[in-house]
């Protein structure tokens, strides 16, 4: 078990015993690139993560190994700075510990899961969570769960400088088996919708095309909306956020924006309408419709966002064949990574196995299967 060679791993390197903390990756349903845009989300943690082994060495010193890049990194604690790869993730927790005087003090460290890197599944999110929780613990620095999810998209912006949203930080802390959670991004707060499918089940499709937010299309989208929602402001009266735009008032003021501007705008106004609506479907248990907008949400993506990619396009295309998958859309960032498939369980051995086999065919790539259960928000765990 991976976790236990992440225990053995630190006594070898450190000769001490830590405590152990999982840190999980997340789901999203629908509502996608509206958390920074005053939208509504629908995300879960799932039980693939990263664990953090972690124990004080009473110095000033910061010890990292990474297990999976099997790669060191030491400094001061007095000497927080930018680096970069996995070690802004990490180092940007310590950077927005220290300008808050946090009091934490010298560690030692190794971390590593099983979560896909550049999969869509926010493996930079249980990075910055994971050992912010682990640090919150082991030095009593008194954050909230809220904090510390806050704390890490902070960390984020400011490192890796990817302009991120805080659903997957608030997914990575605020997790509850068996659950999803509706959160709304403007009060920052959520409500648990509890998701135990009978027949059906989630499947996630790796297209194993590596995304990577750092390549700048992100925080060019959250520019892009700046813009258009500015556009909104000017022209329609008493507009405060996002929320308070309809698709047909985009439409009607279609002249006043540029055309990737026109695009941005109308996908975050249709999709702000849609996770309102799909989060009724689910209280009602109604899953034909709700993955029916699944679906429109991929059709946004790819359309008038612009954040899928051939391969991910043909994969819901392929999904759409089959009617045992009700839902299917790209998940996350974009640009590669998972579609989120909404799937008959009794089936999804033999329907996976052609989409991927037709996606061997067209892209010879071999796609991965996972499928997915929702579990807690980080957490720690008997390292013994
Ligand atoms: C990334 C970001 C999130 C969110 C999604 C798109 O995962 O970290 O904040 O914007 O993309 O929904």
């Amino acid at each position: 078990m991976l976790s236990q060679d992440i225990i053995v791993k630190f006594a070898e390197k450190y000769h001490n015993s830590p405590r152990l903390f999982f840190s999980p990756g997340r789901i999203n349903l629908i509502g996608e690139h509206i958390d920074y845009n005053d939208g509504f989300v629908m995300p879960g943690a799932i039980d693939k993560g990263i664990w953090y082994a972690v124990a004080p060495n009473n110095s000033n010193n910061i010890n990292f190994y990474s297990y999976d890049t099997q790669e060191n990194y030491s400094t001061s604690r007095f000497e927080i700075k930018k680096n970069n790869g996995w070690r802004n993730y990490v180092l940007g927790v310590l950077d927005q510990m220290v300008k808050r005087n946090l009091p934490f003090l010298g560690f030692d460290c190794v971390f590593g899961g099983n979560l896909p890197i550049g999969a869509g599944l926010s493996s930079s999110a249980a990075v910055e969570c994971g050992l912010a929780h682990a640090l919150n613990e082991i030095f009593d620095l008194q954050l909230s769960r809220v904090d510390i999810a806050l704390l890490s998209q902070k960390a984020e912006h400011t490192f890796p400088g990817v302009m991120c949203g805080i659903m997957d930080q608030y997914a990575n802390m605020m997790g509850k088996q068996d659950n999803i959670m509706l959160l709304d991004c403007i009060t920052i707060e959520h409500e648990y919708l509890p998701f135990k499918l009978e027949d059906y089940g989630l499947v996630l499709i790796n297209s194993k095309v590596e995304h990577a937010l750092t390549g700048g299309e992100y925080n060019q989208r959250r520019e892009q909306c700046k813009e258009g929602f500015e556009i909104l402001r000017t022209n329609l009266e008493n507009i405060e956020s996002w929320r308070d735009v309809n698709p047909e008032q985009v439409e009607q003021l279609k002249d006043k924006f540029s055309d990737v501007v026109f695009k941005r705008s109308l996908y975050v106004t249709q999709e702000i309408e849609r996770t309102q609506k799909a989060a009724n479907h689910l209280k009602n248990n109604e899953l034909k419709e709700f993955g029916q907008l699944m679906f429109q949400t991929h059709e946004g993506l790819s359309k008038l966002y612009e954040v899928s990619l051939p391969e991910l396009d043909f994969l819901v295309d392929k999904a759409k064949e089959h009617d045992g998958i009700i839902g299917s859309r790209v998940m996350g960032g974009g640009f590669g990574g998972c579609t989120i498939n909404l799937i008959r369980k009794q089936d999804w051995n033999i329907i996976t196995e052609e989409i991927t086999t037709a996606y061997k065919q067209q892209f010879n790539i071999d796609a991965e299967v996972y499928e997915v259960a929702i579990g807690d928000g980080t957490y720690e765990t008997p390292a013994g």
